[in-house]
């Protein structure tokens, strides 16, 4: 089923929910309008069986034609018939048209987070943009579908029944559009208090499993240190509150329970005998079925009136679903690369022009004029201390942060000026810890590129010194790995990941601490396809080690954001400056 397109995020407005929701929902109106339709038919037995109900009863007390009788019943018997095709009708429009709203939804939220910054993907956590997709979406139809469901079966309750009772009892309508609502107002005000207390109930056992989960994760800690009583004595602790607080609810549920039951029934009966009264002594033109119907439908309406008022906090927890998912819809942080000069090639020239770029927020500039040339194929090393700004200079280069001031040039071009997507075509980054995804290793060496053969990831493979490990998985490149694949070190990882950046042949090659995660003698062998990588491209390396270092055509090192020194490693070594200190202090 193909998926709705277009761009649902110009239209969307967060701060009026009630608007946006009309309009994701403007697509299926006519669906809509087909499915209230059905509904209508599908639910006319409920104000239509009190009806007949009085007619059989008025046939029988008194004494009309059998055939009347025959003719009441198949009515009914025909209405309930339908209700089949249109319930079936109903729930195929109408929950077609929310299930299509939420994928709609869904869908806008992954795309646009695919074109908000890197700089918006840093401050709003993976986890928080997940819940948008997956619970949010979830609320928003749950909510739609329910109020639809109980809101068209309350008011066409209420209307229907209304209706019949203005033409067949008028004198009657009165006393029910003032007995109504306030017996389903009571009824509310009963439940409202117990749903608080259950709210309470609900806290506290979020809290036994905060504890819980506190216990497990610390069960290595614990043991070490022969602390299980305490640890025991902190969970017994919370569960006997549970236990408390669960029986209290119970029996306070009992309570209001029976009151309300009881006081529902008890105006029901009082309703009976006063119409019964009204009938016998003849004060208004009421014959026995009126009796028997106006009772009915004061529990059915009554009914009714409570569930619509029981829709508020449905509602409302699904319009909360639209502002959040507006916040991702509507944010303004996008990267924009529409009409802006397509790359078509690379050669690998690198100019910082007095780059500085600031944070949000009021902390000191991260990298205050940055300038520095570098010519195609050279191999750049970024050191200082953490925090010096060596990875937001590398955040410059890829393009997910732009300069507050000052320019980064691409072959001499501008980089504001370019589409970033095409230039990142000619760039490979292997960051820290290298994420592979849930599929096999030649999916994940190839990601990205359909028509990769199965020689080129061997090839890659081989000159990332992954091939011969790779080899020995029982299913080789075609052993599933990531997230509930095959375990592989960090290492193995890691040199994956230099395969998956040697496939793209990449001008310019982006490093970022890419080997300070593992041990030795991994480190050894990524450090050796490393060079093997970096051969003949424009490197910007950042690392501790100084087997990388070493090997670069220049060190940069940077303090507080600015360059300090520049050079090669023999040459800054015989300066004693900053390079040496740092060298004698950390690099290994
Ligand atoms: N996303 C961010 N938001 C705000 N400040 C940041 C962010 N990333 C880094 N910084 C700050 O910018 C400075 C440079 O950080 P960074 O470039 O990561 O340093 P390095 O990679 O050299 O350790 C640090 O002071 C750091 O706290
Ligand atoms: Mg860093």
């Amino acid at each position: 089923m193909a998926l709705p397109q277009g761009p649902l995020e110009h239209r969307y407005r967060g701060e009026h929910p009630v608007r946006t929701l009309a309009y994701l929902f403007r697509d299926d109106r006519l669906r809509i309008l087909v499915a209230v339709l059905a509904f209508i038919v599908k639910h006319s037995p409920v104000w239509l069986l009190p009806l007949v109900t009085a007619n059989i009863i008025d046939i029988v007390v008194e004494r009309r034609p059998i055939e009347e009788l025959g003719t009441n019943t198949l009515v009914l018997l025909v209405v309930l018939m339908l209700n089949y095709p249109t319930h079936l009708l109903y729930v195929r429009c109408m929950h077609g048209s929310v299930r299509r709203v939420g994928t709609k939804l869904r869908s806008a939220l992954c795309r646009r987070m695919q074109e908000l910054s890197i700089g918006y993907h840093s401050r709003v956590s993976a986890s928080a943009l997940q819940t948008k997709v997956i619970r949010d979406v979830e609320n928003i139809e749950v909510s739609s579908q329910q109020s639809a469901d109980t809101g068209l079966a309350a008011i066409i309750t209420l209307v229907g029944g209304l209706a019949v009772i203005a033409v067949r009892v008028p004198s009657a309508l009165p006393a029910f559009v003032i007995i109504v609502p306030a017996a389903a107002l009571l009824v509310r005000r009963l439940r409202t208090r117990l749903r608080t207390r259950n709210a309470q109930f609900r806290k506290e056992v979020e809290q036994l499993s905060t504890r819980v989960g506190e216990m497990t994760s610390l069960i290595p800690v614990t043991r070490a240190h022969g602390l299980e009583r305490t640890a025991l004595g902190r969970v017994d602790n919370s569960l006997s509150q549970v236990l408390r607080s669960g029986i209290r609810l119970d029996l306070l549920n009992g309570h209001f329970g029976a009151l309300a039951w009881i006081l529902l029934n008890a105006i029901g009966i009082g309703f009976l005998a006063g119409a019964a009264t009204v009938s016998y002594y003849a004060w208004l033109p009421i014959t026995a079925g009126d009796v028997v119907m106006l009772s009915t439908f004061f529990t059915t309406l009554t009914g009714s009136m409570t569930m619509l008022m029981g829709l508020a906090p449905i509602i409302s927890k699904g319009l909360e679903s639209v502002r959040s998912a507006g916040e991702v819809l509507q944010a303004p942080d996008l990267e924009v690369n529409a009409g802006k000069t397509q790359v078509e090639a690379v050669k690998g020239q690198l100019r910082f022009e007095n780059v500085t770029y600031r944070y949000e927020g009021d902390g000191p500039a991260a990298v205050v004029d940055f300038d520095l040339t570098v010519p195609p194929g050279e191999t750049i090393a970024l050191v200082g201390a953490s925090g010096a700004g060596k990875s937001t200079v590398l955040n410059l280069l890829i393009g997910f942060i732009r300069p507050v001031s000052g320019r980064i040039l691409l072959d001499g071009a501008d980089m504001s000026t370019l589409d970033l997507r095409s230039y990142r075509r000619f760039l490979s980054v292997v960051p820290q810890e290298s994420v592979l995804f849930e599929g096999t290793i030649s999916e994940n060496v190839g990601y990205g590129m359909p028509d990769v053969k199965a020689a080129q990831v061997r090839a890659a493979l081989r000159d990332a010194n992954a091939l011969e490990f790779v080899e020995r998985l029982p299913e080789g490149l075609d052993t599933v790995v990531g997230e509930r694949g095959a375990r592989l070190s960090g290492g193995q990882r890691q040199r994956i990941a230099i395969a998956r950046a040697l496939i793209r042949d990449p001008r310019v090659l982006v490093l970022d601490e890419a080997t300070s995660a593992l041990d030795t003698r991994s480190e050894a062998l990524v450090q050796d396809a490393m060079d093997r990588l970096m051969r003949g491209r424009t490197v910007f390396v950042v690392a501790h080690r100084l087997s990388t270092v070493r090997n670069a055509d220049r060190i940069v090192v940077m303090e507080h954001g600015r360059i300090s020194e520049i050079g090669g490693h023999a040459d800054l070594l015989r300066r004693g400056g900053a390079y040496a200190r740092l060298q004698a202090g950390q690099i290994t």
